[in-house]
């Protein structure tokens, strides 16, 4: 069975090919990632001299060089985790999110057909069905949810998942989609919450929370998302769609406090920014199709998944460190200053 793993120098991507490397040796695994400031090759160490591993280094959007790797290769499955993911920076500059989550699919899926690939497996998020109060627990996103979407990002991963399903209405691909909440975890670049937030305390800078820190969003250990989408690439149906999440709920200030304290680090380092535009109150999610019908449970309960990643980042300061660049270091000046 070879495994083409879009995405695979990035944080899930990256999480992706440790777990399967090791669950299924008899796998040839295929990372593929064009390095962009998320991608990280130092991310892949723990599995690059492996024998059933392999990197190679491309663009999804080069048509050219996807539909030659792909006749070369005869992938068995492709599981597209590449994308543009941060939210902040779809904000600042959209073109690239539409070039890369949408066209970037397409020349995937195009690339699948010729070479009857046996799944096409589109990562996708709980962002396409935007947003639900913060006064209404009980309503969850499920898999019936319209789309709706609120951020450059989050639209041009829903348009990407109808993009899917219109492949496999009109040309039979066997395609699968999910659509995951929050995850956290090892390796997650530190533009997002939780590692901005660990890296920020360590070095005693501010932790800039957006608006009052009261919206929520439903966090999911990044192991927990690789099972869901080990099991679905072997047992779910071709067609479906299938939620993931952690039933984790915490508000953004909650989240920030819990790493505080974890740290041992002062509140006084909170400071309360402008708000993000068009910024999403609540995801929650309902994964009990996935619970149901592919016997998929999540073993990580949030309050110790974070203690995990937090030793996780006091232990391998270099990594981060090492990805701190110029371009990083340049967007988080224009952004929040
Ligand atoms: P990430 O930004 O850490 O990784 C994305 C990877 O894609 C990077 O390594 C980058 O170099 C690569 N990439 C970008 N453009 C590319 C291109 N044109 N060709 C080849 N590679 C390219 O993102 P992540 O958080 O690991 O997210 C992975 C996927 O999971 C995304 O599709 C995202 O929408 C989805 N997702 C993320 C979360 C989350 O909480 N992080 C939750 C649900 C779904
Ligand atoms: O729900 C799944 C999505 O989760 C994925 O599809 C995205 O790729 C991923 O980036 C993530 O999107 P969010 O916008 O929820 O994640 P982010 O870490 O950017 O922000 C989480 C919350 O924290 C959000 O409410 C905004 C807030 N925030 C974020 C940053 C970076 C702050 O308050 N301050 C910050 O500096």
């Amino acid at each position: 069975m070879k495994i083409l793993v879009t995405g695979g120098a990035g944080f899930i991507g990256g999480n992706f090919c440790h777990f399967m490397v090791s669950k299924y040796p008899n796998y040839k695994i295929i990372a593929l990632d064009a390095l962009t400031y998320a991608g990280n090759l130092e991310t892949l160490e723990p599995v690059m001299l492996k024998e059933n591993f392999k990197f190679i280094k491309g663009d999804i959007t080069d048509r050219r060089f996807i539909f030659e790797l792909f006749e070369l290769e005869k992938f068995d499955i492709v599981v597209n985790f590449a994308a543009e993911s941060h939210v902040d920076r779809s904000i600042e500059n959209p073109e690239i999110f539409i070039k890369t989550n949408i066209l970037g699919t397409q020349v995937l899926m195009d690339a699948s057909l010729n070479t009857n690939v046996n799944r096409f497996h589109q990562v996708s998020t709980d962002e396409v069905y935007g947003d639900l109060p913060l006064d209404d627990p009980a309503l969850l996103f499920t898999e019936n949810t319209p789309i709706s979407t609120s951020s450059p990002y989050s639209a041009s991963k829903a348009s990407a998942d109808l993009l899917v399903q219109a492949y496999f209405k009109t040309f039979k691909l066997p395609m699968s989609i999910s659509r995951c909440s929050n995850n956290y975890g090892p390796y997650h670049f530190p533009e997002k919450l939780i590692p901005l937030m660990i890296k920020n305390a360590l070095t005693n800078q501010t932790l800039p929370i957006y608006g009052k820190g009261d919206n929520v969003r439903d966090w999911l250990h990044v192991y927990d998302h690789c099972t869901a989408i080990d099991l679905i690439i072997h047992k779910g149906k071709v067609g479906e769609i299938y939620n993931i999440g952690g039933q984790n709920e915490r508000t953004n200030l909650e989240v920030v406090n819990i790493i505080l304290k974890e740290l041992n680090k002062p509140q006084s380092l909170i400071k309360f920014v402008s708000d993000r535009k068009g910024h999403d109150l609540r995801y929650a999610i309902d994964a009990s199709k996935i619970k149901s019908e592919l016997g998929w449970k999540p073993i990580y309960d949030f309050d110790i998944g974070i203690k995990h990643t937090v030793k996780w980042y006091l232990e391998n300061q270099k990594w981060v460190n090492n990805i701190i660049s110029g371009e990083y270091i340049r967007f988080m000046e224009k952004h929040y200053s």
